[in-house]
Formats: C-alpha cells, structure tokens, sequence
C-alpha cells in the first residue's frame, strides 16, 4: 500500500486540490495533530465515505497550548502517521512547518464565544481562541467540502461548528463517533503518557460518566450527579478532576432537566496526564 502525498505548504495543497474541484470531486479534509491512532483512522475512513478525495492536515498547534501545558512532548511521529495512513482512504497529507501556519508578523486572532464558554475554556482559556485560528486557516487553505473532528472534544467540535458558520465558510463540519478501548477509555494521542497504574485507572473516567447517565435515567437531579461524579473519579485514583458537566447537548449551557438533547463530559488528571470523555445522555 503506497502512503499518502505529503504537502508541506499551503501553496503544494492548493495546487493538488484545484485540479481535482475543477473535476467536481468533493473533497474532505480531518484535521490532525499527528501521532495517528484508530480514532483518527476511523475519521478518515468515515470522511472517505462522504468526499471522493480525504486529505488530513497533521501539525501541532503552537497556539492552543499554554506555556506549562506538552507542547514540547507532544508526540511529533510523520512518519509513522503516514505509514497509518496507508490503505484507509487518506489520498494527501497536509504537514506545514510552524512558520508556514503562522508566518512572521502573524497578527490576527480569534476569540471565541458561545459554546466555547465555560468547562475546557476555564482550565485552559487559550485553547479555543488556538484552535478556531488553525482551523480557520486550515479550511481556508483546503476549502473543503467535508470536514471532521472527532466527537471526543466534543467542545472543539461545537466551537469549530460556530466558527465556521460565523465566519461563512461553506463547509460541512462533521463530528465521528469516538473509538474506545475495551475497557472505554476513549482513544487519545495523550494515553501514551499514561504509566500502566495510571492506566488501569483511566478506564474509570467512562465507567462513571455512563453510571452518571444511568442515575440521571433513574431522575435523579443533574446537580447530585455532577457531584457524585467528580466524588467517584477521586475515589477511583484521579488526583484532581476539572468538571463532571451535564449540558445542552447543541449549545453546552447549563441545564436543570432532561427536556432537551443532552451530553455529560468530564475532565480530570491522573497524575500529570489530563483526560477528557463525554457521551450523549
Ligand atoms: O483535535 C485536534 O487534534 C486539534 O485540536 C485540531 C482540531 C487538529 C486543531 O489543532
């Protein structure tokens, strides 16, 4: 199986895009940070699906990282990822360099609103305004037909959502499903932090989001099982948990009843390592 062309500017992207628009191909673009796993894999095959050509950008984003936060660790594998990306339906890979993304004089920012208010953004204020200027950038150097994050950031996915339908961008922004271990720990270029103790406790964060779940069908009051959440994920071996949150599955505002759509997500650390999950209530 051949790997995937790589593109290093946007300038090579556009000029292997155009001829394929000029044919009417639809094209889908997933957005990466690299160090590929099989939810990332399960993107590109869903995208494949929808669009006759699947490129996937893989840059780690300077701008959506706090200075303590793993910018510097954050696994950089190229190789590896296109090696992954062989046979899944991935036709270009998009690799820019920092200064390509964000060349010198780079002025302009981003900042969020709406559902990017509250939970992620009070752990990490910077995140949202770093995500929705790459990503901007990144669909207007592609304009894509198609483009899909995984819901696993389910936050991400909603901001990335506002965004572009804010900034008028006529691109579909899909959301695919989150892949799991067997144990639930939902997949994340971050579990390779995990050391095996930590890990065998990871698996607690989705057990207790669906126990959540199960007390919330059961009527008991979203504000007990927040609470009663964040309790277990203490007591199973998190050293520190940032939320346990039931909201509006569309908007992320807080709720008091179940009469609309709505998502539990929870973040919380075992030692250095910060997770995240959600799933739909
Ligand atoms: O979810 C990610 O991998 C990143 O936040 C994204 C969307 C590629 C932006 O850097």
């Amino acid at each position: 199986m051949t790997t995937p062309k790589i593109c290093p500017t946007i300038a090579e992207l556009r000029a292997e895009l155009a001829p394929m628009r000029a044919r009417g191909t639809r094209i889908g673009l997933v957005p990466t940070m690299g160090a590929l796993h099989e939810g990332h894999l399960s993107l590109v095959r869903e995208t494949k699906k929808r669009a006759g050509l699947v490129a996937v950008s893989i840059f780690v984003n300077p701008t959506q990282f706090a200075p303590h936060e793993d910018f510097d660790r954050y696994p950089r594998t190229l190789e590896a990822d296109c090696a992954r990306l062989a046979g899944t339906g991935c036709d270009l890979v998009f690799a820019p360099a920092a200064g390509e993304m964000y060349p010198r004089g780079f002025a302009t920012a981003i900042q969020m609103g709406g559902p990017a208010l509250g939970l992620e953004s009070d752990f990490r204020p910077h995140f949202f305004g770093g995500v929705a200027i790459v990503v901007a950038k990144l669909l207007i150097a592609a304009m894509p037909d198609i483009a899909m994050f995984g819901e696993k950031d389910y936050q991400q996915l909603l901001v990335i959502r506002c965004m572009a339908a804010d900034l008028g961008l006529p691109i579909e922004i899909a959301g695919g499903a989150i892949v799991r271990e067997a144990d639930g720990l939902a997949l994340s270029s971050r579990n390779a932090y995990l050391s095996s103790e930590e890990r065998q406790v990871a698996g607690q964060l989705n057990l207790v989001l669906r126990a959540a779940i199960a007390r919330l069908h059961k009527g008991d009051a979203i504000a007990d099982v927040e609470v009663a959440g964040a309790a277990a994920l203490l007591e199973s071996g998190f050293n520190s948990v940032d939320y346990v949150a039931v909201r509006d599955a569309q908007t992320l505002e807080k709720i008091s009843d179940l009469a609309r759509p709505a998502r539990i997500l929870a973040a919380a650390k075992i030692g250095t390592t910060r997770l995240i999950d959600n799933m739909a209530v």
